[in-house]
């Protein structure tokens, strides 16, 4: 068989569909993994079909054309330093390596910075869609150099999902933007993911909801501003019936959520850059918390609280305007601090492009990224979306139910973490004044901080206790 024009190593889920996609599209694909029982059963399963199996580096590298394009699908973190290890002294000058994987941005800069010293390009490649998206065409987030991109960018746009503007693959920055982008993506993943399971709750708890009248109000969502793959999937599991059972399957899932550390990477940068993402953080929390199953168990007898009981107020189109203008909050402010990262970084970021890329084979791909992407284009600069129609209108018209949804959740005892936040961070940013004069004023009493005054220029310190 002629060389390989492509190279994939790691045969996981993500690894496996990815080479498949790739020699779907005509790609010669050379694949290696560790272990060489997975690389038999892999090219077992797929006959007559342009792979060439490898099982060993040196064999893997000779299998590819020069200059050599591959992808490393490999668990984020030592995995990644000890296969670069092994490999680097293999790979020639020229020959770009692609990190698939949910890397740490620091991580990638290290790594970029290792890896150029062998003269090989190193693209650090946040990659979204799940097993699904991998094998039909994910949504590719790259970061590099644009020599590096000129190689490998064709091969990636090739296996990318066809989005409503363009293929979903695009070179959004230098060094780790690719990885920064992917991981506000799962900031913002979290977030959606949390609104959409408390408005489930309030569904179920406040307005009675069977998970098949909850499954039927998620479908109609789906077909209106708020329509994506979140709620389109949450339509979905809530009518999966357990055979065994025979109830909602989702009744019978164990409610603590887990998490591989993206979401809260995210968080923690964003409170690095001082960037504010409280929604964002929020959502962390909440599968913090709700991995905590035994202490709430006890704590529910102990600690009492108010009986959900829906005396007005809660219906399903103010339920709707919370959990629309939370997913939109999200959104705001993921892409704010995709904003603040770039300034802070260099990145260049374009967030036309990055909504852009958002808009097929992603998990958080939506209706809502249309309208985006229009704002950035239009307003490059734009730091805050909800000033930006149609979100100000959007605002205006569900801001209203919003409130309701929230005072109603909380005066009830019913937790919802996304929604408030999103909720108080828009009434703090439409603030003028807020009552921070008082921490100044604080700070300056016990720390002699100083503070400084609206009427007056400069820098002032009071003797508070002399009065
Ligand atoms: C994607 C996802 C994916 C992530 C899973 C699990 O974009 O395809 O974000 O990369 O690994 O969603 O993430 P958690 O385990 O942190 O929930």
């Amino acid at each position: 068989m002629a060389g390989a024009n492509f190279g994939v190593i790691g045969l996981g889920v993500m690894g496996r569909n990815l080479a498949l996609n790739a020699e779907r599209r005509g790609f010669t694909v050379a694949v290696f993994n560790r272990s060489t029982e997975r690389t038999e059963e892999f090219v077992a399963g797929c006959p007559d079909r342009r792979f060439v199996p490898s099982y060993s580096l040196p064999e893997f590298v000779r299998a590819i054309e020069r200059p050599r394009t591959v992808l490393l699908m490999i668990r984020a973190g030592p995995a990644t330093d000890a296969v670069l290890s092994d490999l680097l002294p293999l790979l020639e000058r020229g020959d770009v390596l692609i990190d698939g994987g949910n890397a740490h941005p620091e991580e990638t800069d290290r790594r970029q910075a290792k890896v150029s010293e062998h003269d090989v390009h190193y693209l650090g490649a946040g990659i979204s869609g799940g097993a699904s998206g991998a094998l039909h065409g994910p949504s590719i987030m790259v970061g590099g150099t644009d020599e590096a991109y000129a190689i490998a960018g064709p091969i990636l746009e090739t296996i990318a999902a066809e989005g409503p503007a363009g293929v979903c693959c695009a070179h959004l920055g230098v060094g780790s933007a690719g990885h920064y982008v992917k991981m506000v993506h799962n900031g913002i993943e979290y977030a959606i993911m949390q609104a959409l399971a408390e408005a489930y709750d309030l569904m179920r708890r406040g307005l009675g909801f069977s998970a098949d009248e909850a499954a039927d109000a998620f479908e109609a969502w789906n077909r209106r501003e708020l329509a994506g793959y979140l709620v389109e999937i949450t339509g979905r599991i809530l009518r999966r019936i357990d055979p065994e059972a025979g109830v909602p399957l989702v009744e019978r899932i164990l409610d603590t959520a887990a998490q591989k550390g993206t979401g809260k990477w995210s968080s923690q940068s964003a409170l690095d850059l001082g960037s504010p993402a409280p929604t964002l953080a929020a959502a962390v929390y909440a599968r913090i918390l709700s991995s905590l199953r035994d202490e709430r168990i006890a704590a529910e007898v102990l600690l009492e609280g108010p009986v959900p009981k829906n005396e007005n107020h809660l219906n399903p189109e103010t339920l709707y305007s919370a959990t629309l203008l939370t997913v939109i909050g999200a959104l705001a402010e993921g892409f704010r601090q995709l904003r603040d990262a770039s300034d802070e970084h260099g990145y260049s970021l374009d967030l036309a492009e990055a909504a852009r890329v958002w808009m097929a084979g992603c998990i958080i791909r939506s209706d809502l990224l249309a309208p985006i992407r229009e704002v950035f284009l239009e307003t490059p600069g734009c730091r805050f979306l909800l000033a930006a129609e149609p979100f100000r209108t959007i605002w205006t018209e569900h801001q209203a139910g919003f409130r309701e949804t929230v005072a109603w959740a909380q005066q009830n005892g019913i937790p919802i973490p996304a929604m408030s936040s999103a909720l108080n961070a828009f009434d703090a940013y439409r603030t003028g004044r807020l009552p921070a004069n008082l921490i100044q004023a604080q700070r300056d009493y016990f720390g002699a901080h100083t503070y400084e005054r609206i009427d007056r220029e400069g820098t002032f310190h009071t003797e508070w206790e002399d009065a």
